[in-house]
């Protein structure tokens, strides 16, 4: 295969950013999956885990699209992970949904 080299200087410059973003299908992170596939029509992964058990969201996804059972899982995953309720969410994904201030306990 012949690879141009233009590419060859835009991978060695971006090698390091990239380099995670190089595997298979099968390696993608769930943000990537719901990119490629999903977000033709659905603009945001907000809002499609409505609450569902992951069996269910994982049984839905492999029916109507993923191909794989893991992908399916790692999407089901991904959805709720930015559906969850405001109480729940305390994990790193969900950003500036925060409906309170943090508590003024610790200022001067
Ligand atoms: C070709 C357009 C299209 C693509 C691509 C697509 N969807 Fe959908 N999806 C729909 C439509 C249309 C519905 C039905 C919406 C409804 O009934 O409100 C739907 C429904 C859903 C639902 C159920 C939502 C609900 O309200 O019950 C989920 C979850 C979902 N899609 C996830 C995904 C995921 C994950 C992907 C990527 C793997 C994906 N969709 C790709 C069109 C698409």
């Amino acid at each position: 295969m012949i690879v141009p080299l233009m590419t060859l200087a835009a991978a060695a410059v971006m090698t390091a950013t990239v380099a995670a973003a190089q595997n298979l299908d099968a390696g993608k992170a769930p943000e990537r999956l719901f990119a490629d596939g999903c977000a033709t029509c659905h603009r945001s992964p907000r809002g499609l885990a409505k609450g569902r058990f992951s069996l269910t969201l994982t049984w839905f996804l492999k029916d109507h699209y993923a191909t794989s059972s893991d992908t399916a899982k790692a999407l089901a995953a991904y959805l709720e992970s930015v559906d969850t309720p405001p109480q729940a969410a305390a994990k790193p994904g969900a950003k500036r949904t925060a409906p309170h201030p943090p508590k003024p306990s610790q200022t001067h």
